[in-house]
C-alpha cells in the first residue's frame, strides 16, 4: 500500500487527512463512530483565552452548493481545554492540531505561550480571519501587514509549530503566503470560509441571527484549489488545504496543485465517516495508479 506519512512543517502525521476546525468538536464525538487516532491529525475547534459564548440561534443555514455558519466560535477556553479535552486526545495518541484565535494580538501569543508545554499538543493553526478590536473590528487576516504583526507575536511567544490558516476573500494569496513565511510560520492551511448572506424573503429577514456567515462546502472546492495552486506557487512551507473535500478526488485535487495535507470539514455533517473514506479512497486511488509515495504526487500538476 502507498506509504502516506506526511511531515507538516515538523508535524509528523501518519497520513495526510486531518478534519477542519470547528467541524469535529474536540474529537469525543467522534470517537463512537471510528477510530479517530487513525487519522493523520485532529484539529479541534477555535480555543481562545477565556471561555466564548459564541452567537446566538440560528447560525446555520443550508444553501445551494454548501452551507453558511455564524457559531461566533463558542468555546471553553484554553485553561477548560487543556483539562477536560486534551487528555482525551492524549491518551489515544493522536496528534493534536490546537485552532487558536483572539481579538488582538496579545490573546493570541498568550494562548499560544499557555499551549506551548501541554503535553500532546503537535501544532497550532492560527485563525486569522477573526476581528481585531483595536483596529474597530477589521479581519488581521484580510491585510498583510496586521496579519504579519500578528504572527511576529506568535512566533516570539511559542517554540511549537505554528499554521496561520488564511482567509480567502482576498484579491491574491500569494504575498500572504509570502508575509507568514518570512515571519516564521512552518506551515500555512488554507482557506477559512467565504463570508456569505441568506435572506428569508417571506419573512424578509436574514436567516442567520448573526446576519452574515462564513460560506463552507462544496461550492467553495474550485476557490480553495486555486487558492491552493497559487500559494503554492510561492511557498517555501508545507501546505494545509481544506474546502469542500467529500470525496478521496476532492483531496487529492488539493495535492496535485500543492498541499502536503488536507482537512475535511463540512462533509462531515453530511456523512460522519467522511475523513476515512477520503483517506481510504486516496490510498486506494494511489494503490490503483502505482504512487508508492503520496508525497510523489504533490505538485505534481502539469500547466
Ligand atoms: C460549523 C463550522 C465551524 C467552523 N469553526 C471554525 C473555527 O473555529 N476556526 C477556524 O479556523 N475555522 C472554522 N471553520 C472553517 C473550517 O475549518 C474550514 O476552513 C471551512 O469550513 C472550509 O472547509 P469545508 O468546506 O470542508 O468545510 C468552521 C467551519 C464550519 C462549517
Amino acid at each position: 500500500m502507498a506509504q502516506m506519512a506526511v511531515n507538516l512543517g515538523g508535524i509528523a502525521m501518519k497520513n495526510p487527512v486531518t478534519v477542519a476546525s470547528g467541524t469535529f468538536g474536540y474529537g469525543q464525538e467522534y470517537a463512537g463512530l471510528f477510530d479517530i487516532s487513525r487519522l493523520g491529525a485532529v484539529t479541534v475547534k477555535g480555543i481562545r483565552a477565556c471561555p466564548h459564548p459564541g452567537n446566538p440561534l440560528p447560525r446555520h443555514a443550508e444553501v445551494p452548493g454548501g452551507m453558511l455558519n455564524a457559531i461566533g466560535l463558542q468555546g471553553p477556553g484554553v485553561e477548560a481545554f487543556i483539562r477536560d479535552d486534551m487528555p482525551f486526545l492524549r491518551e489515544r495518541g493522536i496528534t493534536t492540531i490546537v485552532n487558536i484565535w483572539g481579538t488582538t494580538a496579545d490573546e493570541y501569543a498568550e494562548v499560544a505561550a499557555r499551549l506551548t508545554d501541554v503535553p500532546g499538543v503537535a501544532g497550532l493553526e492560527l485563525n486569522v480571519s477573526c476581528p481585531n478590536v483595536k483596529a474597530g473590528g477589521a479581519s488581521f487576516g484580510t491585510q498583510v501587514p496586521t496579519m504579519a504583526a500578528l504572527i511576529r507575536q506568535v512566533r516570539r511567544a511559542t517554540s511549537l509549530p505554528i499554521l496561520p490558516k488564511l482567509a480567502p476573500n482576498v484579491p491574491d494569496i500569494r504575498p500572504f503566503v509570502q508575509a507568514a513565511q518570512d515571519e516564521g510560520a512552518d506551515a500555512i492551511a488554507l482557506i477559512n470560509t467565504l463570508p456569505g448572506m441568506a435572506v428569508d424573503i417571506e419573512r424578509r429577514r436574514p436567516i442567520l441571527a448573526n446576519r452574515v456567515g462564513g460560506l463552507s462546502g462544496a461550492g467553495i472546492h474550485p476557490i480553495a484549489v486555486k487558492h491552493v495552486w497559487e500559494a503554492s506557487q510561492v511557498a517555501k512551507v508545507p501546505l494545509l488545504a481544506m474546502g469542500g473535500i467529500f470525496t478521496a478526488k476532492d483531496a487529492l485535487d488539493f495535492i496535485l496543485v500543492g498541499a502536503t495535507a488536507v482537512a475535511v470539514g463540512t462533509a462531515t455533517f453530511m456523512d460522519p465517516l467522511a475523513p476515512i473514506r477520503v483517506l481510504e479512497g486516496m490510498e486506494a486511488w494511489l494503490d490503483a495508479h502505482g504512487i508508492a509515495d503520496v508525497n510523489d504526487f504533490r505538485g505534481t500538476l502539469e500547466v
